[in-house]
């Protein structure tokens, strides 16, 4: 190597390392949420077995009675609520809002429990129980109608509002099952989502008390999509509910 070559490794060097150091480090995860200060989001883990991690926001003030538990798809978990800034409005709107990690998913490990459609209802009944959370109202997008519709048909009297997100599994109960629940549900989903959401709604319209949401320029994920318009719909449907 001659002096010319080596004075130029060494500048290639030098550039290298400024690149390095300059450079800003991978964006922060949380950096788009909206940061609220004043909201404390609490993490635990429910006594049960299998034990379920949590998110959770107490309601800043002006308490409602309504509580609100958050399920969510494949590819998420109970932090993809937080990073929405939907724990921290409702905390902020006076609800509790308690977000899950379905087991498998998050911080929960996976459970035997769940490979059945009982177990699975046993498993959200549990965790509910266990979180001591009363007048719930159930959000469950996507995957998580594996949780949520077995134990809407099963425990609906223990649910005051359901808001299904285009979930899976509706195609396994019966318009008589569907008539049964009382529950006041909004159907939420996305004008670009044209598979889940049309299947999932032509069973959830069976539900004698619902209203029927589409958000625009939404797919599958539409609360990911629009989140402002999720979040006005979510808590205008919250606030109305008797
Ligand atoms: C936090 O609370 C303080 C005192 O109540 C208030 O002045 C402030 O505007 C709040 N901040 C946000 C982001 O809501
Ligand atoms: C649908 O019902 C069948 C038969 O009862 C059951 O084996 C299956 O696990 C159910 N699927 C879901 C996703 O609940
Ligand atoms: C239907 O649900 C709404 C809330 O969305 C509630 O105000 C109303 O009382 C319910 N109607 C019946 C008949 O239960």
């Amino acid at each position: 190597m001659n002096r010319y070559q080596a004075a130029l490794l060494g500048l290639g060097l030098l550039f290298m390392l400024l690149l390095y150091v300059g450079l800003p480090g991978p964006p922060e995860q949380t950096s788009w949420l909206c940061r609220d200060p004043n909201v404390t989001v609490l993490a635990g883990l429910t006594r049960g077995s299998p034990p379920i991690f949590y998110r959770e926001v107490l309601p800043l003030h002006q308490p409602h009675r309504v509580e609100v538990v958050l399920l969510h798809g494949k590819a998420f978990n109970s932090h993809t609520w937080e990073q929405l800034g939907t724990l921290q409005l409702l905390s902020r709107r006076g609800y509790r809002a308690v977000a899950l990690d379905l087991p498998g998913f998050g911080n929960s490990a996976p459970s035997k429990e769940a490979s059945t459609e009982a177990g699975r209802a046993k498993l959200l009944q549990q965790a509910l129980q266990d979180l001591e959370a009363k007048n719930v109202v159930l959000v469950s997008p996507s995957l998580s109608g594996r949780y949520a519709l077995p134990f809407l048909v099963r425990g609906h009297h223990q649910l005051r509002g359901f808001v299904p997100i285009a979930p899976t599994s509706t195609q396994n109960y019966t318009q008589k099952q569907f008539l049964a629940v009382k529950t006041p549900t909004l159907i939420v989903y996305g004008e670009l989502d044209h598979v889940l959401a049309q299947e999932s709604l032509q069973q959830l319209r069976h539900l004698p008390n619902h209203s029927v949401v589409k958000l625009h320029n939404a797919g599958h994920a539409c609360y990911l999509h629009q989140p402002q318009d999720f979040h006005l719909v979510l808590l205008a449907f919250l606030d109305h509910l008797p």
